[in-house]
């Protein structure tokens, strides 16, 4: 009976794989001939100046805005957890709908993470997600970019093929594929929405321990002004959009970012929280007619974490 059971897991892991193969195969013909960096990347493309990271989490790694935002020269005095779309109207993606076409240089299992990823943000909120169909002038190309390395994303959709980089696993751990959560995390910068702790509220529920922070980085822990910004939920230390505890550290382990709220943790990974899930819902105009409303609250709530 016990190895009745065992021989149906083997054939519905063999079954998966084989899905896989033949998903990957209609990935394959779709992505543009365009493998190096400078194809990929728009010319004014910033790299703010190096300094030595060691002993950090893949998302601080990039050395990007606030370590894993990508900007081109537009700089973002209108923050808000999301983006206005009525200073940025051309960063909302049209029909609520984001193609996207996964690089083959990834391994099969870390495509099944991108796609379960993918998957999660289907099931929960209104956008959708259809493969490339090698027409569609907007896309979400998701590749693993060399330089700069770890995970990383613009915020809202740049027009062409825009590049959101997953740094595959390698011996130093499972960098951005270790589970959906970080594929995630990008992917909803690529919507639109901006890091948790940025919030002009935040020190309110959060302590900044500004000793802390690598000198240079500072800068990475700025909230927004009131004047510019806007929100409509509860700060969520749940979100996944948060930075974790010691993002920026100056040494490994010492606490950048403190919960003022007792027990209360910071920087899940696993998947949207309760309010992200609103959140994407609310900035795609999902929450507005009582009808669908209705449904991504409770789909929301069962979901999400
Ligand atoms: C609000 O945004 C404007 C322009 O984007 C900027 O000049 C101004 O400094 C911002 N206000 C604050 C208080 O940050
Ligand atoms: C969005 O939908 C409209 C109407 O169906 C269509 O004309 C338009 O091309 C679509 N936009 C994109 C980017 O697919
Ligand atoms: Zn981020």
């Amino acid at each position: 009976m016990f190895s009745l059971i065992k021989f149906q897991v083997h054939i519905v892991v063999l079954l998966v794989l084989l899905i896989l193969l033949i998903e990957s195969r209609v990935i394959f013909p779709n992505v543009p001939e365009i493998i190096d960096r400078e194809s990929l990347l728009p010319d004014d493309f910033m790299i703010e100046d190096m300094v030595e990271l060691e002993n950090q989490d893949p998302e601080v790694l990039p050395n990007l805005y606030q370590g894993d935002i990508a900007l081109n020269n537009e700089i973002f005095n209108q923050l808000r957890v999301g983006l206005r779309w009525d200073t940025f109207p051309k960063k909302r993606w049209e029909n609520r709908t984001i193609p996207y076409a996964i690089s083959p240089l990834y391994e099969p299992e870390d495509m099944i993470t991108i796609m379960t990823a993918i998957r999660t943000l289907t099931r929960m909120t209104c956008l959708k997600f259809p493969k490339w169909n090698g027409k569609d002038k907007d896309f979400l190309l998701i590749w693993p970019i060399k330089y700069p390395k770890g995970c990383w994303s613009f915020v809202g959709k740049v027009g062409g093929p825009q590049i959101l980089s997953l740094q595959p696993p390698d011996q130093t751990g499972p960098n951005c594929l270790g589970g959906e959560g970080r594929a995630i995390h990008e992917i909803l910068h690529a919507v639109g929405i901006f890091h948790e702790q940025s919030r002009n509220d935040r020190d309110r529920f959060v302590k900044v321990v500004w000793d802390n922070i690598i000198p240079a980085y500072k800068g990475n822990f700025e909230k927004q002004s009131l004047e510019n910004t806007t929100y409509s939920f509860e700060y969520d230390y749940k979100s996944i959009m948060h930075y974790g505890q010691s993002y920026f550290a100056k040494e490994k382990g010492k606490l950048t970012l403190v919960p003022k709220m007792k027990g209360e943790k910071l920087g899940q990974r696993k998947s949207l929280s309760q309010t992200d899930c609103l959140k994407v819902n609310e900035l795609y105009g999902c929450l507005d007619n009582i009808k669908t409303a209705k449904k991504y609250y409770t789909l929301c709530r069962i979901l999400g974490i």
